[in-house]
């Protein structure tokens, strides 16, 4: 039964995802509304530049007062599409007190303060939906809080930032060196023109944050996340991974510890075996790997970013949040009841890559195997090439060491305790292994 009186939606922010959003709104009204049961209307759209000519949008329905917007009364769906923690948080809280649910696509607030956002949503009765908001137009949060609620997912292994994955398979397929791989995926459009967020790791960060809540049922925020981008990552780093068997990938990785009392986010470049279905996610896709008791593997792969594709999720969102609406119901709010701590980054378990320069001599291989056991680390494979020093006249070698599993305060402990050995010259890298 098709009800008449249409669903509101306002729309927050008419950029790239937002722009596209309206767009399939109206291109597609007659389909969405057999999926929910009733027309939406686009009844406003709040930016920033009201002057902007926005191709098959009302000019009528723009408006520079979102506040107002929100606050209208007969809102039904308020769609968050600006990013960034103010003023989003304020309006998506109003929208809640005035009687609307929403669907953001804001991984920033929701990484930052997602606590706010849901007491105030369980508090109004009403639906936030944030599929848009990891991972672009894969389908991966749904499938996490409602097809996997009855299992228990151990670990998520992500690619989750299409910009750096760029970088690196373009390090990794071009011999390109770290700079010129941005510079190509700036001027592919890929990277901003201040790229911090991408190549510093935040934006997965955040995406991690957000994974490891709905994974472990528990509350993490951005803060409770180890963080390291991929700036320091080397052509030497790639070839070593190369030589192992392996790629280099710029991991999020949410764990539930083998105790099952704490869990951990941590996001890092890891080189990771070729055979691992990872390995496989080129250009600037999204893979997203989860590891659950009774569904073994599971692997989520698509576009992580873009106008269109993120459209497509918040648009998903949209029908969702409407079919609520109609059947006065709310979906699946935050479960965040295990309440498990988040455990610092010293105490993930993980195996480590390192490359040392050291001298050629008698007692050295010994010396260094010394701080390893010293710490209690266990080695797994060394492998020892000789090279002339800067003089020509031989007497350095390259060593690398794989080491087995250990907690990383250890292998932090041993790296630098390795950078005092008078017969070490350098730690020219290191770099955690994931994976197998
Ligand atoms: N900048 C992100 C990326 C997309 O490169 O994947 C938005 O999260």
């Amino acid at each position: 039964m098709m009800r008449t009186r249409p669903l509101k939606v306002a729309l927050l922010g008419c950029g790239v995802v937002g722009s596209e959003v309206a767009r399939i709104m109206t291109t597609h009204a007659d389909d969405l509304a057999a999926r929910i049961g009733a027309p939406l209307e686009l009844a406003g759209v709040a930016v920033r530049r009201p002057s902007k000519v926005r191709e098959g949008i009302d000019p009528a329905l723009i408006t520079t007062d979102a506040t107002a917007l929100v606050k209208r009364g007969d809102i039904d769906v308020v769609v968050e599409v600006i990013g960034g923690i103010e003023p989003a948080r304020t309006l998506i809280t109003t929208a809640f007190e005035h009687g609307a649910s929403v669907v953001s696509a804001n991984k920033a607030l929701l990484a930052e303060d997602g606590a706010t956002l849901f007491a105030a949503a369980e508090k109004h009765g009403k639906d936030l939906y944030y599929e848009a908001a990891v991972a672009g137009a894969i389908p991966l949060l749904r499938p996490l809080r409602e097809s996997l609620a009855g299992d228990k997912v151990n670990r998520v292994l992500g690619i989750v930032n299409g910009t750096t994955n760029f970088i690196l398979d373009r390090m990794d397929s071009s011999g390109a060196g770290y700079s010129e791989a941005l510079d190509e995926a700036t001027a592919l459009g890929y990277a901003e023109a201040d790229p911090t967020a991408d190549v510093e790791g935040f934006d997965a960060a955040a995406k991690a944050a957000i994974l490891a809540g709905i994974a472990f049922h528990t509350r993490v925020r951005l803060d409770d996340v180890h963080r390291e981008g991929l700036t320091e990552v080397t052509s030497a780093d790639i070839a070593s991974a190369r030589r192992m068997g392996c790629t280099v990938k710029l991991l999020a990785i949410c764990e539930r510890a083998a105790d099952g009392k704490s869990v951990t986010a941590r996001v890092h470049p890891a080189m990771i075996p070729l055979s691992h279905p990872l390995a496989s996610v080129r250009e600037a896709y999204n893979a997203v790997f989860v590891e659950a008791e009774a569904a073994g593997q599971l692997m989520f792969y698509g576009p992580g970013a873009g106008g269109a594709p993120t459209a497509s999720a918040v648009l998903g969102d949209l029908v969702a949040v409407c079919r609520n609406r109609l059947g006065e119901s709310t979906g699946p709010g935050e479960s965040a009841y295990t309440r498990l701590p988040v455990s610092s980054m010293a105490e993930v378990v993980t195996r480590y890559h390192i490359s040392l320069d050291v001298a050629d001599k008698p007692g050295v291989l010994a010396q260094v195997a010394t701080v390893f056991a010293e710490h209690d680390v266990s080695i797994d494979t060394v492998r020892q090439q000789g090279r002339l020093d800067s003089e020509g006249l031989g007497g350095e070698a390259s060593l690398v060491v794989v080491t087995h599993r250990a907690p990383d305060a250890a292998l932090s402990g041993t790296v630098e305790a390795l950078r005092k050995l008078d017969t070490v010259r350098g730690v020219a890298s290191i770099m955690r292994v994931e994976g197998e």
